[in-house]
């Protein structure tokens, strides 16, 4: 009998120690960094939390965003991109290279679909729980592989976005092929009237941007570009869009 009772409060206090510890389990780890920047959403590194103790973790207009390994968080580029592309209600939306999934995350407040690809299976994984854990994991598609692989040959999208590593050193020219690709295939992709949003920062890439979208049937639109925060590595976003559609409704609205 005595035995009984000690195992039950046991029990008991096991299951209240339990239940006390999980209240307060942080999802969330503390704020550390705020970082300024030409975006218009607010950007917080924090450091990681009694949930997730092994990754890295901010939130962009309090939306979290977690990352494991290499994945890379939302740095200052994804975010002047985010404040840059415009996704009108119902459209369907590709974003190449998700990372940890931001793009896609804020795509789906307007898109219908969103399918969301990176080369790196860690970010595959990150993109996923962050759409689950930020409540659009209906509406984003993530796929691994290597830039268009992933996509069928028949799905085209409204809106394309690229914020993938971009040449802004010698060592780096070879992601210049990475580029050439992307401009060579991502007509197919396109629907009619269909626009891209790019980013690489760096002026000096602008030229040979110029000459890789004109070479495929494509042109810059607009360019919105930001004093450089550290010298050199100045976030630029670019709208191209099909010359064919352009010169068709020679007036864009966006
Ligand atoms: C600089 S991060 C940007 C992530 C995200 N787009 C953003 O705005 O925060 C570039 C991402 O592109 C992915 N990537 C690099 N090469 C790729 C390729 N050939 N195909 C698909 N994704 C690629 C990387 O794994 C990485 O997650």
């Amino acid at each position: 009998m005595t035995q009984q009772v000690f195992i039950k409060t046991g029990a008991l206090l096991f299951a209240a120690i339990f239940i006390v510890s999980c209240m307060h389990t942080t999802h969330i780890g503390q704020p550390f960094m705020t970082v300024s920047h030409p975006g218009k959403y607010q950007l917080v590194y924090h450091t990681p939390s009694q949930e997730f103790p092994l990754h890295s973790m901010a939130t962009v207009d309090g939306r979290e965003f977690l990352a494991i390994d290499d994945v890379i968080l939302p740095s200052v580029q994804s975010l002047y991109l985010l404040t840059h592309w415009k996704i009108l209600d119902g459209e369907t939306v590709l974003d190449l290279g998700t990372g940890s999934g931001v793009q896609a995350v804020f795509a789906a407040d307007n898109a219908s679909v969103v399918v969301a690809t990176d080369i790196n299976p860690a970010a595959v994984k990150m993109a996923q729980l962050n759409a689950k854990r930020n409540g659009v994991n209906n509406i984003i598609d993530v796929r691994q592989g290597d830039l268009f692989s992933p996509i069928n040959k028949d799905e085209k999208f409204d809106v394309i976005l690229f914020n993938i590593d971009y040449p802004h050193s010698e060592a780096t020219q070879g992601l210049w092929k990475l580029h050439e690709r992307f401009f060579a295939e991502v007509n197919h992709y396109l629907n009619r009237g269909g626009r891209i949003y790019y980013q690489s920062g760096l002026i000096d890439n602008a030229a040979r941007i110029n000459s890789m979208t004109n070479k495929n049937g494509m042109s810059i639109l607009s360019m919105r570009m930001d004093v450089a925060l550290e010298a050199d590595r100045q976030p630029i976003v670019y709208l191209i869009k099909r010359t064919l559609d352009v010169e068709v409704k020679a007036k864009s609205s966006y």
